[in-house]
């Protein structure tokens, strides 16, 4: 006589396939690659976490569900990470994007008073309660998109107050749908207009004020400096980073996205978590984060919306051996879009990353440079329940195909939160 089944929550049943990275550390070089790849993969889930992945058949052998989710010949993935977001906004730029189609540069949009500060206009200007509607409709949109973990960057405050509502803005957030938000202080995102001629007493007041605050409230878990020619200094990101570091926050950083600084082996110097863009990155910087162990999350989209030449030297990171990752970095100005399934195609096309490692670069690496690399990123079990279901019939129709959300259903901590028609 068999044994008698197991009873769980929830078994995901009728995929074509299931892929997935594997294990808890960030995955580099050609392991990025090397995904597990199960024909008529299953996966069975109890409470909120993972309690079996394997074919079909072994999983409603040993498993007897309280329910079912058809996957009707899809494709099973872990939920994405999008680990580079500025998603708390009130204003858009649309005029922008124009500009730079009629030649103008981010750079010299940004000198006459747009950019970062027109958004910062925006977000003053704007109520918590606004903020927040305009919030939870982008992270609607993000779950949608089969996104489960939003890191979430302030940054478009520059002053104690704003920057603290905008992290307050998130933490409400939070509470009021599924995704899992990682908050981020960004105070040094930009010299606000108000300090531009008096620099080095912004960088006193984002060190002496507004970081302990956002400490002192847990308010965030990372703290974030745009390190470049138009934004902050080597020396003025250093002493910042290493202020949040001293008050128990992790770094992340945005580095030699516009121009070569160095911007990355400061990264690796300070043991930042992640650092961000890398368009303009060098080898010796290459060098220093695979030493330093720190994830590079790139960015693919942001110089087509720019408008810029110079994209993240993808492809080499990989080989050089380093865990890449790949995020959206939405925001109203430089990027305005959510999916990361479009990002990975472009990860596909413009870095020629595999399918496979593009599934890495948007899960395991991602959660890894969040911290969160033993929780989520993988269908594996004792992981949080976060399973996407994509209408493709294998992983690599991921990157494939343009244009449409391959999403279907969207499961969160074991319970399906999202499902298109
Ligand atoms: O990641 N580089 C700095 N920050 C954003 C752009 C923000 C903005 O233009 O509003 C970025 O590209
Ligand atoms: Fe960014």
């Amino acid at each position: 006589m068999s044994a008698p089944k197991q009873a769980v929550d929830l078994l995901v049943l009728g995929a074509s396939e299931l892929a997935t990275p594997t294990g808890s550390a960030p995955r580099a070089g050609a392991a990025m690659g090397e995904v597990r790849v199960v024909p008529r993969g299953a996966v069975a889930i109890e409470r909120e976490r993972i309690v079996a992945v394997g074919p079909q058949e072994d999983l409603v052998a040993r498993f007897a569900p309280r329910s079912t989710l058809d996957a009707r010949g899809g494709t099973l993935v872990p939920g994405f990470v999008d680990a580079h977001t500025h998603p708390v906004f009130a204003t858009t730029r649309e005029d922008e994007f124009e500009l730079r189609t009629k030649g103008a540069t981010y750079v010299e949009i940004a000198a006459a008073g747009g950019g970062i500060l027109s958004t910062v206009r925006g977000v003053r200007a704007a109520s918590r309660e606004l903020l927040l509607e305009r919030l939870l409709v982008h992270l609607e949109r993000f779950l949608a998109l089969g996104t489960t973990t939003v890191e979430c960057k302030s940054g478009y405050g520059l002053t104690l107050d704003d920057e603290v509502k905008c992290l307050e803005v998130i933490a409400e957030a939070r509470l009021r749908q599924p995704i899992e938000l990682v908050p981020t202080f960004l105070g040094a995102h930009d010299f606000p207009a108000e300090f531009r001629a008096r620099k080095p007493e912004y960088v006193e007041l984002v060190c002496s004020t507004m970081l302990p605050r956002v400490a002192q409230g847990k308010l965030a878990e990372y703290c974030d400096v745009f390190t470049e020619g138009i934004a902050f200094s080597l020396d003025d990101s250093r002493r910042i980073l290493e202020r949040a570091r001293s008050l128990g926050l992790g770094l992340r950083l945005h580095v030699d996205q516009l121009t070569p600084l160095g911007g990355a082996e400061l990264a690796a110097e300070l043991g930042a978590a992640s650092a961000d863009h890398l368009e303009h990155v060098s080898e010796r910087g290459i060098d220093a984060l695979r030493a330093a162990g720190v994830v590079p999350v790139l960015c693919p989209v942001v110089p087509l919306f720019l408008r810029q030449e110079r994209e993240a030297p993808g492809r080499r990171l990989v080989d050089a051996g380093l865990p890449v990752a790949v995020s959206t970095d939405f925001n109203p100005g430089s990027c305005n879009l959510q999916s990361l399934p479009e990002v990975m195609s472009w990860a596909a096309l413009r870095y020629r990353m595999s399918a496979a490692e593009c599934l890495t670069a948007a899960t395991l690496n991602a959660a890894c440079s969040l911290g969160r690399g033993g929780e989520i990123g993988t269908l594996e079990v004792g992981k949080r329940a976060d399973v996407l279901v994509l209408d493709v019939p294998n992983h690599r129709h991921l990157v494939y195909e343009l244009g449409r959300s391959p999403v279907r259903t969207v499961v969160v901590r074991g319970r399906v939160v999202h499902s298109r028609a």
